[in-house]
């Protein structure tokens, strides 16, 4: 197993490794931590300002932007540069190559930075221009393609240049690559395990290459095939849930597994924005969009629960990152 794969592991499950790690004495231990041991291990939120008129409804959201490069994606980055360094794929002198939306280039990157490696992403111009602020910070080499073609098109340009230059780039290439919901397999699902002890009953995810929702719902149902396990995605391919993936119009992960969701939920962009604006006024939650499209997720879901039976229900989902990134936007400041 890579050692930061190993490591990251090993913070979630800190229950079993407390003991160890309390034993350590040595000075790497004492004295604080890496960037990357720092990925993962994110608090818990309730979301009570959503749920007051929904009784016997707790939701919880993973405060994903806690991690270090400030999204969920640090954590499937740090997976598939330890996992691609421990096979031999990624070595000295190769340039890590991927197409990405933002989140994971920029984990990508802030690795890059802090291991010593340069960093190619191939991206659609139109991504906020605080991610590529946040980009050029972190010294990654951009590679823009056209907005129009969106994630598709800067996905069809790391493919070329990858099998044009094989001796020049490590093509981490997130949606192919196994060690991205692996990540969520070995940290985000024994996270949320132990953070409700257990008592989790919904899980609920935005799916962009549908890592975290695959990962973390395998590992759930291990731990207890009644979980439900809940995927969403925008309604439409002209959406702007940044991140997020319209699967029956996109390129598909080859990661995605349709057959682990228990039910699928569409949401509508102007939802995510509302909720949103209502969780930063209301909430004081200043969200990402596609954290805010997951909230409207869970609150469909739990009002149909509601309908049905006034059932209790632990529901649990990803904040994939704060609002910081999508402050240009011009949704916030609509009524
Ligand atoms: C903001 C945001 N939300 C959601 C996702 C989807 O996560 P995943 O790729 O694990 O499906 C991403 C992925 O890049 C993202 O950047």
């Amino acid at each position: 197993m890579a050692q930061g794969l190993s490591k990251m592991g090993a913070r979630s499950t800190g229950a079993q490794l407390g003991g160890r790690r309390e034993a350590a004495s040595t000075l790497g231990e004492t004295l604080g931590h890496s960037l990357v041991e720092r990925i993962g291990n994110t608090p818990l939120v309730r979301l009570d300002a959503v749920t007051a008129d929904l009784p016997g409804i707790v939701l919880l959201g993973k405060a994903e932007w806690y991690n270090p490069g400030g999204s969920v994606k640090d954590r499937a980055a740090a997976n598939i540069v330890a996992e691609a360094r421990a096979s031999g794929r990624f070595m000295a002198g190769k340039i890590l190559l991927d197409a990405t939306s933002g989140n994971t280039g920029i984990a990508y990157a802030m690795l890059g930075a802090a291991e010593g490696f340069p960093v190619t992403l191939c991206m659609p111009e139109n991504v906020s221009r605080e991610r590529k602020q946040i980009l050029q910070g972190y010294g990654a080499n951009i590679l823009y393609t056209d907005p129009g073609d969106g994630s598709d098109g800067a996905i069809r340009l790391a493919r070329e240049l990858a099998a044009k230059h094989p001796e020049q780039y490590f093509y981490a290439d997130q949606y192919s690559n196994d060690a991205n919901w692996k990540a969520h397999y070995l940290t985000t699902a024994n996270e949320i395990w132990q953070q409700t002890q257990g008592r989790v009953t919904h899980f609920v995810s935005m799916m962009g290459t549908s890592g975290t929702f695959v990962g973390t719902t395998r590992r759930l149902k291990e731990l207890n095939p009644r979980v439900e396990c809940i995927s969403l995605q925008p309604d439409s391919s002209f959406h702007g849930i940044e991140g997020a993936k319209h699967m029956a119009s996109a390129i598909v992960p080859k990661i995605y597994d349709a057959s682990l969701a228990d039910r699928n939920i569409e949401i509508a962009t102007e939802d995510a924005y509302a909720m949103a604006r209502r969780l930063s006024r209301n909430g004081g939650l200043l969200l990402g969009i596609s954290a805010a499209a997951a909230v409207v997720g869970c609150l469909k879901l739990a009002s149909e629960m509601q309908a049905r039976k006034g059932r209790e229900a632990v529901i649990v989902t990803i904040l994939c990152d704060s609002g910081e990134k999508y402050l240009s936007e011009r949704f916030w400041n609509e009524k």
